[in-house]
């Protein structure tokens, strides 16, 4: 059996290993969670994560070895997110990952977890045409950025400060809501009225974001407005979230012909921000693409998919770590 790609993301605090074909068919996955773990401080731990990693690597790359009935003997390559993310976490994936690619005489392609959420909805099946304007909203990022199909990237927007999944993170903890705060936010908020007028943050920041104001709105709220309804308050500020998010991508759309919307990173799961940018595209004329739901938090399918572009490409990329890597780096 040829072209397995096996994918390794260790990037933040999943685990996320699969079996990735060239065309995005994913023959196995599995994502160990670190989410129990981190609910106790209400946010990632960076070094009860490297240390998690440590634990769950090696049997989630065994068991997605054998949900698929393979061995190492199958696989082509190995792919690996080297960053940009949490440093010990990096390591432990890339070290572990170059490991394996010396026992199993495989090459190890390091892949720019960027690149990975950008190649998320091509997973199952193709869908993205190009030019693609891309929005990447996670936990780490919020980036609005232009993809040619040659894989050349235009940065045309980004956030300054805190990323939109900070800010329903930060949100969720003032809301008493546990970890991870976006599918929390998000079902409160289905239950509430947004009738707190929080402030549209970055209005005049052109395509750029800025989400630290709303979240220290939204705690001055609170702390003037102890009794009001928690579910208003969560549906206000997603309310405002994606009234920025959604602006700023037709805007962005205005700008720079495109044939798509891609929508990716942990927030593309937000229901209320996949009806909007559904919405959004009607009106545009364009389409919208958007992820599987499972594959638009961290895994390891979507490192494998993108650690096929390497190959077709013959990029050599080393897996060292790497902090720093923008959405326009290989
Ligand atoms: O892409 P991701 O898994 O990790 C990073 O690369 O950062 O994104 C994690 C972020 C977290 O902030 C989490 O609260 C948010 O995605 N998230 C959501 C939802 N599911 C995860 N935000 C809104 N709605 C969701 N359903
Ligand atoms: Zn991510």
């Amino acid at each position: 059996m040829a072209d397995l790609m096996l994918g390794i993301e260790t990037s933040c605090d999943d685990t996320g290993v699969a079996i990735v074909r060239p065309d995005g068919t994913v023959v196995s996955a599995a994502v160990a969670s670190q989410v129990e773990l981190h609910d106790r401080y209400g946010g990632v731990y960076p070094e009860m994560a490297s240390r998690a990693h440590v634990d769950a690597i090696l049997p989630t790359v065994r068991k997605v070895l054998d949900d698929a009935g393979l061995t190492p003997a199958d696989l082509t390559a190995i792919g690996v997110t080297r960053g940009p993310g949490l440093i010990g976490s990096l390591v432990v994936g890339t070290n572990t990952a170059l490991g394996l690619g010396d026992g199993w005489g495989l090459p190890v392609y390091g892949v720019n977890h960027l690149r990975g959420h950008l190649r998320s909805a091509d997973l199952d099946e193709r869908r993205v045409e190009y030019p693609a304007m891309v929005l990447l909203v996670s936990g780490g990022h919020t980036l609005l950025a232009h993809v040619e199909e040659s894989g050349d990237v235009t940065l045309v927007g980004s956030t300054r400060d805190d990323s939109v999944g900070e800010a329903y993170d930060k949100v969720a903890r003032m809301l008493g809501l546990g970890y991870p705060g976006g599918p929390a936010i998000d079902r409160l908020a289905k239950t509430g009225t947004a009738d707190v007028p929080f402030p549209r943050p970055a209005k005049d920041l052109d395509l750029d974001f800025s989400f630290s104001g709303l979240k220290s709105s939204v705690s001055r709220f609170l702390a003037a407005n102890p009794d009001h309804p928690p579910e208003d308050v969560a549906a206000s500020f997603v309310a405002a979230c994606l009234d920025v998010l959604l602006t700023k991508c037709r805007k962005a759309l205005e700008r720079h012909p495109s044939r798509c919307l891609v929508v990716v990173g942990g927030v593309a799961a937000s229901p209320q921000l996949r009806a909007g940018a559904q919405e959004l595209c009607e009106s545009a004329g364009v389409t919208l693409c958007l992820p599987p739901l499972r594959w638009s938090t961290d895994n390891g399918a979507m490192i494998g998919l993108a650690a096929w572009d390497y190959v077709e490409r013959g990029l050599d990329a080393r897996p060292k770590p790497d902090t720093s890597l923008t959405i326009a780096d290989w």
